[in-house]
């Protein structure tokens, strides 16, 4: 007996390590029960029973008259709890542990958990830095110019074709070429705030974001977020009853750090909210190609009736974030944007947008980017179940549908910004929550960054970062 539950807990523990390292993938199905049984010189009965195991731990799902499939979700732990803010405009604080954050995001001693940066390898970019030499050798002295500020006109035709396919109706007139999303938010904000104003955001947020409001001396309202379905529109339609709103600045979709998406249904209703009180919303789309499911949630402005949205995005997170190349869709406000751009900077860099341009209308894009999401899509899924095996119970972790990011919020009394030391110690980075709140919140939380390729010293990083959690949980109490 003791050596049958041997052999089916053994075989069991064969098919998940071939699912978490992305043998098999989440919705395929499983080897049959005939193949394995006879590939592991194991019974039937063993076989069946080891699958039996496998479907109560959520890996593999019978599907009736079909056998078993790679379940397409790791076993659930509960998602993160909607945040709950003040409901009130507060100033921008920005720890000090964001400038440590971004200082040992490139050091490559240390498990790389911390900054969402894609794995260089994934990211694939040589044939667009052989793009760039060419471009350099043949036409290097065309390139040597200033613009005018709205950029490279066959990168902005290329971006404006691409937007069409989820709805937006572009025109390269239409979008100014930025460096990197960072100033595209950045000009969108200038150009409808004034210092001393308030904007709406989602918390937790981007610590980018908040680095920005800080930067134009502007408030935040950290509006009460679901790890599902983004804002709550009820404080948001309080928020904007009892303030003066300057503008909101909301994720398309895959909000960073929790990955939420508004279904359609809710963005419209937020579109028709910020209309009615004559309030723009500045757009951050800079995930929406890292979909995993069939489609590519459409982005606020591709919905808008009334023309509130300021559309933001760039390629960094899909293929090259040291190009810095991003853009804005400004709307009506197109003009005060131009003037903003032309003044900071005059120009972007010529060269890198001609090799761009060259890259997206040359094709390969698209299958790089299936490739990108399939990737991304089996790291967040064996991050999760990494995570599953050894952080505390009682840890809640988010469960995007795009992106790469992981949200985790762990049991009190835990602070994130201590283990945040205790990590950098045993060699592993990861984001601590304080830096997602402008107001001090989420000590409890971290993000985990899934964007480098899976392999031993990844998984042994999570596995001891999990550790470390359950040690300091356990000297809290
Ligand atoms: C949500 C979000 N917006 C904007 C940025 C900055 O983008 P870029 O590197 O293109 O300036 C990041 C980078 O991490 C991000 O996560």
């Amino acid at each position: 007996m003791d050596q049958e539950n041997f052999r089916y807990e053994e075989l069991a523990r064969f098919i998940a390590a071939l699912v978490d390292r992305g043998t098999l993938v989440p919705g395929t199905r499983a080897p049959s029960l005939r193949s394995i049984s006879r590939d592991r010189k194991v019974s039937m009965a063993t076989a069946l029973q080891a699958y039996r195991l496998l479907e109560d731990r959520g890996v593999l799902q019978a599907r009736p008259q079909s056998g078993f499939y790679v379940a397409s979700r790791p076993p659930a732990r509960k998602p993160p709890t909607t945040s709950r803010p003040p409901a009130r405009a507060t100033a921008v604080s920005v720890p000090a542990v964001v400038v440590k954050l971004l200082e040992h995001a490139s050091d490559p001693n240390l498990v790389p958990l911390g900054c969402a940066i894609p794995d260089t390898n994934l990211l694939d970019a040589g044939r667009l830095d052989r793009l760039l030499a060419r471009t350099a050798r043949e036409r290097g002295g065309v390139y040597n110019i200033y613009t005018g500020p709205q950029g490279d006109l066959r990168l902005r035709r290329e971006i404006a074709r691409r937007a069409t396919r989820w709805g937006q109706a572009l025109s390269p007139d239409d979008l100014v070429i930025t460096v990197g999303c960072t100033e595209a938010l950045v000009l969108a904000l200038r150009a409808v705030t004034r210092p001393g104003d308030t904007v709406a955001i989602e918390s937790p947020t981007y610590f980018g974001l908040l680095h920005a409001l800080k930067a134009l001396d502007l408030k935040a309202l950290e509006l009460p977020t679901d790890a599902s379905e983004g804002i709550d529109l009820d404080p948001l339609q309080a928020a904007l009853s009892q303030n003066r709103i300057a503008a909101c600045l909301f994720a398309s979709s895959f909000n960073n750090p929790l990955g939420c998406t508004m279904p359609d249904t809710k963005k419209l209703a937020v579109l028709d909210l910020l209309a009615r009180h004559h309030v723009p919303l500045i757009e951050d789309d800079i995930y929406g190609d890292i979909y995993f499911g069939d489609e590519r949630p459409r982005p606020f402005m591709a919905l808008d009736r009334h023309g509130v949205t300021m559309y933001c995005s760039s390629f960094s997170k899909t293929v090259a974030p040291g190009y810095r190349i991003g853009w804005i869709a400004a709307g009506r406000h197109l003009p005060r944007v131009l003037d903003a751009k032309a003044a900071l900077t005059l120009c972007g860099s010529v060269l890198p947008q001609a090799a761009f341009g060259e890259f997206l209308a040359s094709g390969g894009y698209d299958s790089h980017l299936r490739r990108v999401r399939r990737v991304f899509a089996a790291n967040i899924e064996r991050m999760t179940r990494a995570i599953d095996r050894s952080f505390p119970a009682g840890t809640r972790v988010s469960c995007p549908a795009g992106g790469f990011v992981l949200w985790l919020e762990l049991p009190q009394p835990v602070n994130t910004g201590v283990l945040f030391q205790a990590a950098l110690d045993h060699g592993i980075c990861f984001a601590p929550g304080e830096v997602f709140s402008a107001s001090g919140r989420y000590a409890n939380c971290l993000r985990i960054s899934c964007g480098h390729s899976w392999d031993p010293w990844i998984e042994r990083g999570v596995t001891r970062l999990g550790a470390l959690a359950a040690e300091a949980l356990m000297s809290n109490r």
